[in-house]
């Protein structure tokens, strides 16, 4: 089946790559050297953690946790489910949650909360994207990529129910309208 949309390209994929390279170096400068356990959140976060944990060049564990906030369509529903493992070893560890989007801040203040009942030794919070939007709850991430005007957005891991992860670059969703 053909797709009802279309998308136009916002940033490309080596700034995207530039971009990464430049945040695992400021990462690393924070950490100096001390392991960390990387805590992506699936699935958006999955190409953007493959690529900054590259270049990184401490000790370091990569984790994965499913979160879902958008159910369907471009708009937040403001519910946010973790399937939080009972595995996760947090306790007394350096922690950065990687996300690929902040949008209402319902996500990553949901996950920081509760990751930080597993007593982690520090909390910090990555994302590729910040969207220059009013919070539903107010939230800024410590390591942020491009900061993004308020429009729908795919690509590099970010997806429009389910489609358009596995485009290279960042680009905005437009819908054909039916003729
Ligand atoms: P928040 O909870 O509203 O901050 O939303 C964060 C989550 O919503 C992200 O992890 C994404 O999964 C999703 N999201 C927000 N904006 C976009 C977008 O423009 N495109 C695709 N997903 C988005
Ligand atoms: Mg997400």
């Amino acid at each position: 089946m053909s797709k009802e949309w279309t998308t136009k390209k916002l940033i490309g994929a080596g700034e995207i790559a530039r971009r990464v390279r430049e945040l695992g170096a400021e990462i690393n400068t924070h950490y100096g050297g001390e392991e960390v356990t990387v805590v992506m959140l699936l699935n958006g976060a999955l190409y953007f953690t493959a690529d900054l944990t590259r270049e990184l060049t401490g000790k370091v564990k990569v984790e994965g946790l499913k979160v879902s906030s958008y159910h369907g369509g471009t708009n937040s529903t403001g519910k946010v489910d973790i399937d939080e493992r009972s595995d996760l070893d947090l306790a007394g560890r350096h922690v950065l949650v990687v996300d690929d989007i902040l949008d209402t801040g319902q996500t990553l203040a949901t996950v920081t909360r509760a990751l930080g009942q597993h007593s982690p030794r520090s909390l910090q919070t990555c994302v590729l994207l910040d969207k220059a939007v009013p919070r539903a709850e107010e939230f800024e991430a410590d390591f942020v990529g491009f900061t993004i005007a308020n429009q729908f957005v795919v690509g590099y891991g970010l997806d429009y129910q389910g489609y358009e992860r596995n485009l290279p670059s960042i680009e905005v969703l437009e819908f054909v309208s039916p003729t």
